[in-house]
């Protein structure tokens, strides 16, 4: 098969297409032949050992897939040849077929493509887990989402519609705050261009938000406290702009604001019940139509380098996806 590999630690375009043997499926995997893989921050952070996860090389990056069961090992009963699934298998994604846990895999519903399943599962998962088990986000309540186009920002517009919140979008450029707006997002704010706090304050009648969602980091995460309202919560989510922030804990103090860390793959390793519940919400929801992902570009393996390029560069809007 044909796969992206990560021989040595460095920027993107250090990474080889390379053919390799086909991965066999062991007892209990099944072997998922690719149609589509999501591009992911955390997929271009690890090739350059700048994430927290450090596999041993070589390795073939690629978080999660979606596609077709084409193998199936030893014991697996629940899941058949044929059958399309999406998986988060953390590493592999780049590549023609991989092999996973079979308990790690999804039935995908028929109506959903493989280029929005690939991207699905890790933005709308964090997203939910974000703003519904962390910050208990109430309908009425304001949400306000940094980096609101990008993959988990657009998320997380979404699913604060869903949860009946009102969506101040702010990003970078106005074509991505159309992409939000498309999204469903109430106001939008263009902080390349304004300032948030006094945005926040405008669109709140001096309330500010109820909740945060920062995805970015850096300056922005206090300018992100300062527009909170009485009892408002930050959800820390990643620190997109390459700078971790540090928080001043008299902001804290006066508005008896929460700062909530988010880390959804270690949720879904230690409740993996709970996980697969809120997967299966999504799904049901995705197949419905009611959430509707935004995939702005779709890139051939080969050219997996440049989709880890683009998104490092900030010009990617929702999810890119790369499909063998
Ligand atoms: N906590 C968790 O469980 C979890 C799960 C998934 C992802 N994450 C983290 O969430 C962050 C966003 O992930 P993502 O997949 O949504 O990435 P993404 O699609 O690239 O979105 C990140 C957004 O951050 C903004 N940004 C500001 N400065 C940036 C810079 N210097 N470089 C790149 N982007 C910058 C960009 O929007 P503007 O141009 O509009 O500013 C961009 O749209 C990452 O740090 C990732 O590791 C955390």
């Amino acid at each position: 098969m044909k796969a992206i590999q990560c021989v040595q630690w460095g920027p993107p375009d250090q990474l080889r297409l390379v053919e390799l043997a086909d991965p066999q499926p062991k007892a209990g995997e099944v072997r998922v032949r690719i149609g589509a893989a999501g591009v992911n921050f955390p997929d271009a952070l690890i090739v350059q050992k700048k994430y927290q996860v450090q596999p041993p090389l070589p390795f073939i990056p690629g978080a999660e897939v979606a596609g077709q069961i084409d193998a199936v090992g030893a014991g697996v009963d629940e899941r058949k040849v044929g059958q399309r699934v999406v998986a988060f298998v953390g590493l592999g994604g780049f590549a023609e077929k991989v092999c996973v846990d079979a308990r790690q895999t999804v039935p995908l519903p028929s109506a959903v493509s493989d280029e929005v399943a690939a991207g699905f599962t890790l933005t709308y998962a964090t997203s939910q887990h974000a703003l519904v088990d962390r910050a208990q986000l109430k309908a009425g309540e304001t949400l306000l989402v940094l980096g609101a186009a990008g993959g988990v920002g657009l998320a997380a517009v979404e699913l604060g519609k869903l949860a009946g919140a009102r969506v101040l979008a702010a990003a970078s450029t106005d074509e991505k705050l159309a992409a939000c707006h498309a999204a469903g997002a109430d106001a939008l704010i263009n902080y390349s261009s304004v300032e948030v706090r006094d945005a926040v304050r405008t669109l709140t009648d001096g309330r500010g938000a109820d909740v945060v969602y920062d995805p970015v980091g850096g300056a922005y995460t206090e300018t992100a406290l300062r527009s909170l309202a009485w009892r408002g919560r930050l959800l820390v989510i990643g620190f997109a702009n390459g700078e971790i922030p540090k928080i001043a804990a008299n902001l804290l103090l006066l508005k008896e604001l929460s700062a909530v860390g988010v880390f959804w793959g270690e949720f879904a390793r230690r409740d993996p019940t709970g996980n697969a519940k809120m997967i299966g919400d999504l799904m049901t929801w995705l197949a419905q139509g009611r959430l509707r992902p935004t995939v702005s570009k779709v890139y051939p393996l080969a050219d997996a380098a440049r989709a880890l390029e683009d998104l490092l560069a900030r010009r990617a809007i929702g999810k890119l996806v790369v499909r063998p």
